[in-house]
Parts: C-alpha cells; sequence; structure tokens
C-alpha cells in the first residue's frame, strides 16, 4: 500500500489478458465492426476504401486498405492504444471519431490478431500488431513490431501509395471458428456473412458514396449506396424540413415514400432495404453524414405498424452532441437529449399521418371497389320471438370448418352451437350503454401479424372453396373484420403476388 499526504491507495491495473478478452464483447457484429473501421478511413481524408475477405476455412482474412493520410509510427503506436484519445475531448467537427476505441474494440470482437500498417507522406511504412494470445501469455500490453514478411501481401501495395493504411485481420474466429475450406456450406455463409456486410456499409455511408466522396470496393466491386428515402423518385414527398436547437445544429428532413402502386416492383423491393419495410420505418439519425440509427421512433412512444412503413425522416446531427445524444462506441445507438422529444414527436406524428394517408388510399379504392355484400361473421335472428345471435354458416372460414368430415366434427358443431347459445348479450348490451366508446374494434389495437395469419387461413379457405385468386381477394376485402383494414388487406393481397 502506498501512502500520499492525503490519502492511501493501491495501485489496481487491468489484468492485461482478462481485459482484452472481455474487450471482444462490446457487441459488435462483422458489418457494425467494419464500418467502424471506414469511420477511420473517412475521417483520414480517404476517397477509396477497399475491403477483401479472403476465405481459406479457418485460416481465413479480412483486410482493409485506404488512400487516406496515414500515420507515422508514434501516432500509429498512438492509435493502437486502448483509449487512444478521451471521450471529453472536443473533436473536429468532421471527426467520426469519439471513444480512442473502435479500431481496436471492433477489431476484437471478430479477430484474434489485429495487425496495421501506415504510411504518410514522406515516411516509411510503420506495422504494429496486437495479437490476443501474446497478451494473455505475457500478461503485458505488448505491442507487436512486425517485419511485415509474414503477411506481406497484403502490405505491399503501401509502398506504390503515397500515403494509406491497412488494417488486417487473422485468426477470424468469430466468422470462420470450426469451418473447413473445402467445405460448400461453410464457404456459402461466409460469403452470406459478406452480402450482409455489403448491405450494410451501403446504408450506413450513402451519403458518403451517393456524391462520389468516397468509393468502397468489396473483393474488387465497388458498393452501391442505399437511399432510405428514394429520393431521385418523384413520387416520393419531403415534408417540411425544420432546424431544431437555437444554434440549428440538428436539421430534420421527413419523407414518406411512394406508395408501392407508383413505383416498379424492382424499386419496392430495393426501397425495403436491410430489414424489409416495417422495420426500416422511423427516424434516420445522421451524425456528420454517418448513419448511426436506420429507422427506429427513438423510444419516443411509437409502435411501427404497418401502415406507418412509408415514413422515414433524417435527422442530422454534430459530433459536438455525442454525449447529449448517448452515442455509443459501436456508433449504433442515438437517443434523443430530453428537450428534443417534443419536437421529434410532434414531426414524427405528422409524418405518420401523412404517411398512413398514402398507405390506405389504395386500400380504400379496392375496398370500395369490391363494396358489394359484406360478410359477417355473427347473425341476428329471431326464434319464437325471441332475438339471438348465430355464427353465419356462409362465412368461409366457418363453413370450411363445418364441412370438413373429420373425427372433431361434432365437437366442433357442438362448441359453436354452445357459444351461440351463451353469448352474454344482457352484458354486452350493458357495458356499452354505459361505455359506448370503450368498446373494441375487432383486432383493434393488437399487432398486426395476428389479424394477418386469420386472414391467411380465411384467404386458403376461399381458394379451397374452389375461386379464383381474383374473386378470393375481393370477397376478403368486403368480409368482416378485415373490411375495417382496407390497407391490410391490400398489403397482404401485394405480398402474395410477390410469392
Ligand atoms: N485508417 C486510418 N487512417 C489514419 N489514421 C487512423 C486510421 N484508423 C485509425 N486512425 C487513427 O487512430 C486513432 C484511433 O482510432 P480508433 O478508431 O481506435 O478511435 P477514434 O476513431 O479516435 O474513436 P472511436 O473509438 O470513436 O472510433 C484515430 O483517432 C486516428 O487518429
Ligand atoms: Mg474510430
Amino acid at each position: 500500500m502506498t501512502k500520499t499526504d492525503s490519502y492511501d491507495f493501491d495501485i489496481a491495473a487491468p489484468d492485461a489478458g482478462a481485459m482484452i478478452e472481455s474487450l471482444r464483447a462490446f457487441g459488435y457484429d462483422l458489418p457494425t465492426s467494419i464500418s467502424d473501421l471506414i469511420d477511420n478511413s473517412i475521417y483520414a481524408g480517404a476517397k477509396n476504401v477497399w475491403l477483401k475477405f479472403y476465405w481459406n476455412g479457418e485460416n481465413s482474412t479480412f483486410s482493409l486498405k485506404d488512400d487516406g493520410c496515414g500515420m507515422n509510427e508514434d501516432e500509429l503506436i498512438n492509435a493502437m492504444r486502448l483509449g487512444s484519445r478521451n471521450p471529453l475531448e472536443e473533436r473536429d467537427p468532421e471527426d467520426l471519431g469519439r471513444f480512442g476505441l473502435g479500431l481496436k474494440t471492433a477489431s476484437f470482437s471478430q479477430c484474434r490478431r489485429l495487425t496495421v500498417a501506415t504510411k504518410s507522406a514522406g515516411q516509411n511504412i510503420a506495422i504494429r500488431c496486437w495479437d490476443i494470445d501474446q497478451v494473455v501469455k505475457t500478461g503485458e500490453w505488448r505491442l507487436l513490431k512486425i517485419t511485415g514478411k509474414n503477411a506481406d501481401s497484403y502490405f505491399s501495395d503501401l509502398e506504390k501509395m503515397e500515403n494509406g493504411t491497412v488494417v488486417l485481420w487473422e485468426n477470424i474466429d468469430r466468422i470462420v471458428s470450426g469451418t473447413r475450406v473445402d467445405n460448400g456450406k461453410d464457404h456459402r455463409l461466409f460469403l452470406e456473412r459478406i452480402d450482409s456486410v455489403k448491405y450494410h456499409l451501403a446504408m450506413v455511408f450513402h451519403r458518403f458514396l451517393e456524391r462520389g466522396r468516397l468509393k468502397i470496393w468489396i473483393n474488387e466491386r465497388t458498393l452501391e449506396p442505399w437511399d432510405p428515402f428514394l429520393k431521385n423518385k418523384k413520387a416520393t414527398q419531403l415534408l417540411n424540413e425544420e432546424s431544431l436547437d437555437i444554434t440549428k445544429k440538428i436539421v430534420v428532413n421527413p419523407y414518406v415514400l411512394p406508395h408501392h402502386s407508383k413505383i416498379d416492383d424492382e424499386t419496392h423491393n430495393y426501397a425495403a432495404g436491410p430489414k424489409g419495410w416495417n422495420a426500416q420505418q422511423g427516424f434516420y439519425v445522421y451524425r456528420k453524414e454517418r448513419l448511426i440509427v436506420a429507422g427506429s421512433w427513438l423510444g419516443l412512444g411509437f409502435k411501427k405498424e404497418e401502415h406507418y412503413k412509408l415514413a422515414r425522416i433524417q435527422i442530422d446531427i454534430p459530433n459536438s452532441m455525442d454525449i447529449q445524444w448517448e452515442i455509443d462506441v459501436r456508433k449504433s445507438i442515438a437517443r434523443p437529449p430530453a428537450f428534443l422529444r417534443d419536437d421529434l414527436k410532434r414531426i414524427a406524428r405528422l409524418t405518420r399521418e401523412k404517411a398512413a394517408e398514402i398507405y390506405r388510399h389504395r386500400g380504400k379504392i379496392i375496398a370500395r371497389a369490391s363494396a358489394s355484400n359484406f360478410v359477417f361473421v355473427w347473425e341476428k335472428k329471431v326464434r319464437h320471438g325471441k332475438i339471438f345471435y348465430s355464427l353465419n354458416r356462409q362465412h368461409p372460414l366457418i363453413k370450411e370448418v363445418l364441412d370438413n368430415p373429420d373425427e372433431y366434427n361434432p365437437t366442433i358443431r357442438a362448441l359453436i352451437r354452445l357459444i351461440e347459445e351463451t353469448v352474454p348479450s344482457p352484458m354486452i348490451a350493458m357495458d356499452n350503454s354505459e361505455n359506448p366508446d370503450k368498446q373494441i374494434k375487432p383486432f383493434e389495437k393488437l399487432p398486426s401479424n395476428e389479424l394477418v395469419d386469420v386472414m391467411t387461413e380465411v384467404y386458403k379457405s376461399l381458394l379451397a372453396s374452389g375461386l379464383t385468386v381474383q374473386d378470393a381477394q375481393n370477397r376478403l376485402a368486403v368480409m368482416e373484420p378485415f373490411y375495417h383494414y382496407p390497407e391490410l388487406v391490400v398489403s397482404f393481397f401485394e405480398s402474395k403476388q410477390e410469392i
């Protein structure tokens, strides 16, 4: 124990081996970790980033090369240090970094050996390597000096370049552990991982890619941007752009995307995005044009619902508000500060309303076109001068159940009779007269998939009864309870066409 004037203390430095293994669990996946590396390349001024995935079973590798400004040897050593900068430090407004960790934590989350080779103008190539196994074995933060011989082929390009950086991941256990180079399935899974990286990067860096400020090459092919807002389509609506915050540093652009009927199928499928139409609705938070959150209602109290799926709202925030927005190391989370919540709620509400209008429009047309006679589940009847309620035997789902000659048929018939005879009509009548506003619509306030599940069964039974697809769809649109939800009916039909 050491004594100073004012207090006693022990030095309790982290255990290097345990610490470096724990640093692997920051929650990155492959696409988010590669995005973190590309952030660094962008800030280093790179115009090109070349990604190479090399399949070799358990010896597969990944490398990133950029033509950014590179680093000299001292800068490289500092860059490899964990916590190379204090997160509280003010950063250049263009800097995509914050914590001084990304390069290391992103890499360790995927591999056990990270080597960085770099060259800044007029300097020699500098190379350093973190090998997790070495740190664990020695218990020391030994940053290895590498001659480049072992991994020459990865670094030799730098010799011809004025400046640039190569990041090499070897022993990428999180991706290829237990795989065999000659196993077709393992290889296919590896290729699928590459696809998920493509989709993610096309989305996260789309604003850099769109304006030609950056080219990303994945195994020699350039990556096309994915624009969540379909800005180049006439039918996309941009509602009012707004600057929030007195300093006007936060700019919000709410978009309502076109209805499926206004764009071709290919564009519709493209616009669905990596997670699909429903999941991609909401706010898109950009920090210096780099996408942090792709489709979220940001905990403002809104749910993702099918009929709001055309609402996508762009927010631009500066890096000087990282703390207020609770930006995390992975750059995958952002939470709006309290003073912005009301404005964001107001904008979200307005955009959702507009989006629902566009979405419902076609639903209404279809419902009107086929509203000949509605099919109800319940019928009111009179028996010996008294009212009772019975299930409509002509309703396709009920008909199919009753026509089914299986052994449970008598039980089902008995159950239906029991339900009909015991409908609690006095209680319903009383509740209705006391609280007329509290009566819930069929399937109201339930997740839309519950309704869609029922719709699927009814649709199947309509087809089984010999109706054509068109007739079955027309009938479904006017059937209780589906006619309450014309927009869901339309999207259900559309999904049937896509299959
Ligand atoms: N490709 C690169 N080219 C030039 N310099 C780089 C490159 N990658 C990293 N650096 C340097 O290394 C430093 C550390 O990078 P690292 O990603 O670990 O932290 P950061 O970017 O500062 O913050 P964050 O943890 O938020 O990413 C960077 O600040 C930068 O100076
Ligand atoms: Mg970084």
